[in-house]
């Protein structure tokens, strides 16, 4: 099976690793050709379009920013549908609007293509040992037809039924991050207001049934300010962005991210957007010490 692959960014370029380490054949494109250097390094052909990689591929990944950049690199010059061939399907791990992603599966079917929504939660530093977790939706029968696919890149499938429906949940799951990482952040924040090492309120959260992933992991690099992405906070952004637009076509009320997008967004303005999206604490910290 021929796997293309657009979008060689944080999390792409590790998917893209670790599917060549799996003994795929990959054709990778990214809008930043540099991007791709690691990917050709490990035996990727690297193509110079979508269109290319769609034409020598049976199934294309397209991981990038957002919907805008989804709809680009699908359905402009030099697009997928102008490489399309029979039976192509194009999985999208991009975190897009669900409404948006429908659309966009619904001008694909246009053309016979099959398009599947196929966020995933983890990032690089998972997606390079095969250990996302995936929310599949779209057709069943396309579906079917990457399975195998699916499993290499991701230690747990979730197929949710139809288009649009992968991508709300994954918002939801973005909501959860959203929220732990401010949550800790201010704790931590409250900790040092006190003269209290971090380290210790860590210690003690973890003793607790309130601990997370997060709170065990990241929260030790967090405290020692290293803030290295592997997500950055400009994307976390657009994922809180996305949550309200989508909160809003649904008609729900969610306060909490209401806060949370005038807090991230604010962050992004004073220049913080290229820090991991944890670096949320550094941003309180020099709220702090305005006040
Ligand atoms: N990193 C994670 O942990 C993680 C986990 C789950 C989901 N995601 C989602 O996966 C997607 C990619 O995330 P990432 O962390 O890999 O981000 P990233 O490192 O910032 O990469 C973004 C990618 O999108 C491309 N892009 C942006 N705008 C484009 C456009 N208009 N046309 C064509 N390509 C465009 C970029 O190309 P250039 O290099 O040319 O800018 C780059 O390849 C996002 O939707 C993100 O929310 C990320």
């Amino acid at each position: 099976m021929k796997i293309g692959l657009i979008g060689t960014g944080m999390l792409g370029n590790a998917v893209g690793l670790h599917l060549l380490q799996s003994g795929y054949q990959l054709t990778a494109f990214n809008r930043t050709v540099e991007k791709t250097n690691e990917l050709k390094k490990n035996g990727a052909q690297i193509a110079s379009s979508p269109k290319e990689v769609a034409e020598n591929s049976d199934i294309v990944i397209t991981v990038v920013k957002d919907a805008n950049a989804v709809k680009q690199i699908s359905f402009e010059k030099d697009g997928i549908i102008h490489g399309t061939h029979k039976d192509l399907i194009v999985c999208d791990m991009s975190t897009i609007n669900p409404l948006e992603s429908k659309k966009i599966s619904d001008k694909f079917l246009q053309y016979n293509i099959s398009k599947l929504d196929t966020p995933v939660m983890g990032g690089p530093n998972v997606a390079i040992s095969g250990d996302l977790v995936m929310m599949a939706s779209g057709n069943k029968n396309s579906f079917d037809k990457c399975k195998g696919l699916f499993d290499t890149i991701a230690n747990r499938v979730f197929f949710l039924g139809e288009n649009g429906t992968a991508h709300a949940v994954k918002l939801a799951m973005n909501l959860q991050i959203t929220m732990l990482a401010l949550a800790l952040s201010e704790g931590i924040t409250l900790t040092r207001g006190a003269n209290v090492d971090p380290k210790i309120f860590l210690e003690i959260l973890n003793s607790t049934y309130f601990k997370t992933g997060m709170s065990e992991n990241k929260a030790f690099k967090m405290i020692q300010d290293k803030f290295d992405a592997t997500f950055t906070l400009e994307n976390l952004k657009k994922d809180i962005n996305t949550i309200s637009e989508t909160s809003k076509s649904f008609g729900l009320e969610l306060p909490m991210t209401k806060k949370a997008e005038e807090i991230y967004e604010n962050a992004v303005k004073e220049g913080y957007g290229n820090l991991d999206y944890t670096g949320i604490l550094a941003y309180l910290k020099k709220l702090n010490e305005k006040n």
